[in-house]
């Protein structure tokens, strides 16, 4: 008689790695059944509230403030960009802490002139260095917000709008419509505002509540899709216990020779390197100029297995960017791995556990210390931060076995870095083998790997 019993041989230590093989794929059908949805924050949005502070003799005065909720993604230089549609007839009198780009027709006005007259007004932050009389809190800098869980305390932008031509009554106020946020480039679709419960503001002193005349909130969702079609990180990786050093996939981010144009990547021994690196891009766009490489990408994440102790195991991970045109300042790093409930030690970045599923904190957030590594820059001799990372084995799980120790997903700056296939891992030598159990896992992984590639 046959047997079609398979996993009768199969360790603790098999049936865990199906598990983990099985949350992954669980979150990769998740991750790619809703667009503007991000596995790793689910709940990861940009708030934009108005308070309106007080009413005008034609209109209302609001202090709108962006609070960046996303765990970590940020907005980097040049900033945010925030357009709306009026729903009348309204103008903006003034602005404190940000301006619209353009004023637009205003040629019905005599006498004052407003700030603003476009139907579709678009405003900007104001840059650092503001005169003290057009700032307000949270303003003015130059549209850069931080992410939450890097520095709550920045991670918000506020600008005041004298508002004419308005309702001047909770009742009459008209809510303005088809808000776009960019940030700089595409990625945010947001919601139609609502009204919520009017906002309050406790005094200094905590003596005092004063409360907004009424207020309205706005949420913008990212999505990968929306913002870009070409990846812009990838994942090279290596152990001590192979020679193989499994590069970034091919074309990850781009071919070298299917691009007609020159100047496309740069080769870092070229005479013209310097010419080539300081002229002015003509395009205007702040279009990555790389070095040329196998991959193409702007920026790879390296993750080295490096050493293998009795009760801990350490990993060297390192960050590289070939993007000539490009100091990346506040970037950050998430990586998936499920020793991550036990890292002991981390050199050089900061951390932060980051539980998208509840109590399954397998998924770390790590960033430059400030002053020392928080800025990555540009491609070159100085272009790169590295750390290492220590893991305490949990001996149930852990193994060298099957690309275990290699990370499941990583992200830079919020984008998802492309991983080699899993068959490509480099795997122990003389691995134990269990054929039908190690299919399985193959099975597993090519499908897991198969949805994370059609996001
Ligand atoms: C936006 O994010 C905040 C903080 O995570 C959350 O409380 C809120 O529910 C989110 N809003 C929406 C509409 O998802
Ligand atoms: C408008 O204000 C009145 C009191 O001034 C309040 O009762 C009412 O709920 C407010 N309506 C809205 C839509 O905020
Ligand atoms: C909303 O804004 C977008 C982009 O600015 C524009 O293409 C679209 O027509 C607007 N929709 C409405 C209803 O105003
Ligand atoms: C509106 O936004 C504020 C600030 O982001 C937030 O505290 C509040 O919970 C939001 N209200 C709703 C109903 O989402
Ligand atoms: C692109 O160039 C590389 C080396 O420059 C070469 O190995 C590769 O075959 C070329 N690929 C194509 C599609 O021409
Ligand atoms: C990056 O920073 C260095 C010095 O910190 C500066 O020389 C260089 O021009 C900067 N590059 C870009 C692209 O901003
Ligand atoms: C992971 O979660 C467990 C239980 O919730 C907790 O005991 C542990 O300290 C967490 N580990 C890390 C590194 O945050
Ligand atoms: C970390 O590993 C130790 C040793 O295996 C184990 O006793 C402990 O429960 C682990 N902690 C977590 C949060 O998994
Ligand atoms: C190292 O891993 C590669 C797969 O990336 C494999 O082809 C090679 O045989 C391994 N080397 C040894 C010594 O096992």
């Amino acid at each position: 008689m046959r047997s079609w019993r398979f996993v009768s041989t199969g360790s603790v230590a098999d049936l865990s790695v199906i598990a983990v093989l099985f949350l992954f794929l669980l979150s990769s059908f998740s991750f790619t059944s809703t667009e503007a949805y991000d596995a790793l924050d689910p709940n990861g949005n940009i708030t934009i509230k108005w308070d309106v502070m007080s009413w005008t003799p034609d209109g209302y005065v609001a202090v709108v403030t962006m609070y960046n909720f996303q765990q970590y993604r940020h907005i980097q230089a040049p900033g945010w960009t925030l357009g709306w549609t009026w729903a009348k007839k309204e103008v903006i009198w003034s602005m404190m802490g940000g301006q619209t780009t353009e004023q637009g027709d205003c040629s019905r006005f005599k006498g004052n002139t407003p700030h603003c007259c476009k139907k579709d007004p678009t405003v900007v932050d104001l840059l650092p260095g503001t005169p003290y009389n057009q700032q307000i809190a949270n303003c003015c800098k130059g549209g850069v917000i931080n992410s939450w869980a890097q520095d709550p305390a920045n991670a918000a932008s506020s600008f005041q709008v004298s508002v004419g031509a308005a309702g001047t009554s909770n009742k009459t106020v008209k809510l303005p419509k088809n808000f776009t946020l960019k940030a700089p480039g595409p990625g945010y679709t947001c919601g139609p505002a609502k009204i919520v419960r009017p906002t309050k503001f406790v005094s200094g002193d905590k003596r005092r509540v004063t409360q907004a005349l009424m207020t309205w909130n706005v949420t913008c969702t990212y999505s990968q899709f929306l913002a870009q079609k070409t990846p812009t990180c990838c994942v090279s990786l290596s152990s001590f216990y192979n020679d193989t050093i499994v590069n970034c996939p091919t074309c990850t981010c781009g071919c070298q020779n299917n691009t007609a144009g020159s100047g496309s990547c740069v080769d870092p021994d070229s005479p013209y390197l310097a010419s080539v690196v300081s002229a002015p891009d003509k395009s205007g766009n702040s279009a990555p100029l790389v070095q040329c490489t196998s991959h193409m990408c702007p920026i790879r994440v390296h993750w080295h297995v490096k050493l293998n102790y009795k009760d801990y195991w350490r990993v060297k991970i390192t960050i590289t960017n070939f993007n000539y045109r490009m100091n990346y300042t506040l970037w950050n790093l998430v990586v998936q791995h499920p020793n991550f409930d036990n890292i002991t030690k981390l050199f050089s970045f900061n951390y932060k556990s980051l539980s998208p599923y509840g109590d399954l904190n397998d998924t770390a957030m790590l960033w430059g210390v400030k002053f020392y590594n928080d800025l990555l820059n540009q491609a070159g001799p100085l272009g790169n931060v590295q750390s290492e990372l220590l893991f305490q084995k949990d001996q149930n799980t852990f193994t060298f076995d099957k690309g275990w120790a290699f990370p499941r997903r990583v992200y830079f700056n919020g984008d998802n870095c492309v991983m080699p296939p899993p068959e490509a891992y480099p795997y122990l030598p003389n691995a134990s083998s269990r054929p039908a159990i190690s299919l399985l896992v193959t099975i597993l992984i090519s499908l897991a790997l198969l949805l994370n590639f059609a996001q």
